[in-house]
């Protein structure tokens, strides 16, 4: 039997969507693979990875054929029985596998980040527009089910008019990637940054509880938890960030700091917590409410029996969002765009850390850190008291 997550939109349910699988690493095997063996008018055809390795691992999982394997992405986009790719490699190697499924005809769902430089994802954006291709990213956290209810309760007016969004995510678990490929990935350059870029779900998420896209950012970004070992990439970012109707703050770092979001309204607030005090994406939900008048109103929680079901849920949900995009030929709730616009925000606020200025968005398509992401950030001007700079970190002398 087949355990089926449905989206509660009740989308239709007729056409077979068959999937090629590009990059077999863990976020597969706690997302895809439930969604993508779960579905069912969702199938995986055709896998690539190019560690062998990672490619017998997948191919227990799916049941897939030898025949149906592959080291070289290409061999999956050239096949006509794939409709669509997900693209689950490191962020740095997303461009040109990207583009190539787009002139191959392919819709393409792109892991998250989308890029590490705002112009590879702009471009990228460009080539599935001019393709009529459906484009999409996996800002899985919008189907978590606390903030699909945060969003309820906002959306609803429960608090009045959203002001101020704390994001706490100072519990974040420095998980390794596969150790059949590189474990330590995320914490070098080639990564386009560190926590805040491999956590940018509460980026994505400030965005979305907004209404609207962000307008300027500022930020302290600096490395204290690894300062012994010499670290490439952030381990700790404060940023602030102004949207049309308010002010977000993400407090972003690797350790076993404060976890959960709190919402400050023109009528009230919200408070959400999760078990054993954790961070948003390590562990269910434990408490929500909100306060009114001084009155405290706890709103139950639709957690599934374990925190990893709800991140398999999330993907299923997800999936079925973007296939019923394909469908309607509209941009999904997640979508590429979207991406670039998450993107752009956490390399502003890098940007802020070494500039000691606020940044305003969108980037300038002449801002070095458009152009280049962080490696841009060696061309502008840093502040003489800038700790991002004197960390050490994204390069910087
Ligand atoms: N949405 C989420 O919640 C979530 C969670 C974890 C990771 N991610 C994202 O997913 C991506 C992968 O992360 P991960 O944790 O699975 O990493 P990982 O290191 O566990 O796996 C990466 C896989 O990609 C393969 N690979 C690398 N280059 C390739 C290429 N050119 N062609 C084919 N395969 C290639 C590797 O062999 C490896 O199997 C990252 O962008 C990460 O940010 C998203």
């Amino acid at each position: 039997m087949k355990k089926i997550f449905m989206f509660e939109g009740d989308f239709p349910m007729s056409d077979l969507l068959r999937v090629g699988l590009i990059g077999c690493g863990n976020v597969v095997s706690y997302g895809h693979k439930p969604a993508l063996t779960t579905l069912p008018d969702a199938q995986l055809v055709a896998l690539a990875d190019i560690t062998p390795a990672r490619r017998q691992i997948g191919k227990t999982w799916f049941g897939m054929n030898d025949a149906d394997l592959y080291a070289d992405y290409q061999d999956v986009i050239a096949r006509d029985d794939v409709d669509a790719v997900a693209i689950t490699v490191p962020q740095q190697f997303r461009r040109q596998i990207v583009l190539d499924a787009l002139a191959a005809g392919k819709h393409v769902l792109s892991e998250k980040p989308l890029a590490t430089v705002p112009a590879v994802a702009a471009e990228m954006i460009h080539a599935a527009d001019a393709a009529g291709l459906t484009f999409g990213i996996v800002h899985n956290y919008h189907y978590l089910p606390e903030y699909r209810q945060i969003k309820n309760l906002i959306d609803n007016g429960t608090i009045g008019q959203l002001r101020v969004l704390t994001m706490h995510y100072l519990g974040v678990i420095d998980n390794p990637g596969a150790a059949e490929y590189q474990s330590d990935w995320r914490h070098t350059l080639a990564a386009g940054g560190g926590v805040l870029m491999d956590m940018i779900h509460a980026v994505y998420l400030a965005e979305w509880l907004f209404g609207a896209p962000p307008q300027q950012v500022m930020a302290f970004v600096d490395a204290p938890t690894y300062a012994a070992r010499h670290p490439q990439v952030e381990d700790l970012a404060l940023v602030q960030i102004a949207f049309p109707t308010g002010y977000a703050t993400i407090h972003m770092g690797w350790g076993q700091g404060v976890g959960g979001v709190d919402a400050s309204g023109s009528e009230g607030h919200l408070r959400m917590r999760y078990n054993q005090y954790q961070t948003s994406g390590f562990n269910q939900p434990a408490e929500l409410y909100t306060v009114r008048n001084w009155e405290r109103t706890d709103h139950p929680l639709d957690n599934l029996p374990t925190h990893m079901d709800n991140i398999a849920r999330s993907f299923t949900q997800l999936w079925q969002e973007f296939h019923s995009a394909i469908r309607e030929h509209r941009a999904p709730l997640a979508s590429a765009a979207a991406g670039g616009r998450a993107l752009e925000t956490a390399l502003a606020a890098y940007q802020s850390g070494v500039t000691g200025q606020v940044v305003t968005l969108p980037l300038q398509s002449t801002n070095p850190v458009f152009q280049k992401g962080i490696d841009g950030l060696a061309d502008v001007q840093a502040w003489a008291q800038s700790r991002t700079q004197s960390a050490g970190i994204f390069g910087l002398k």
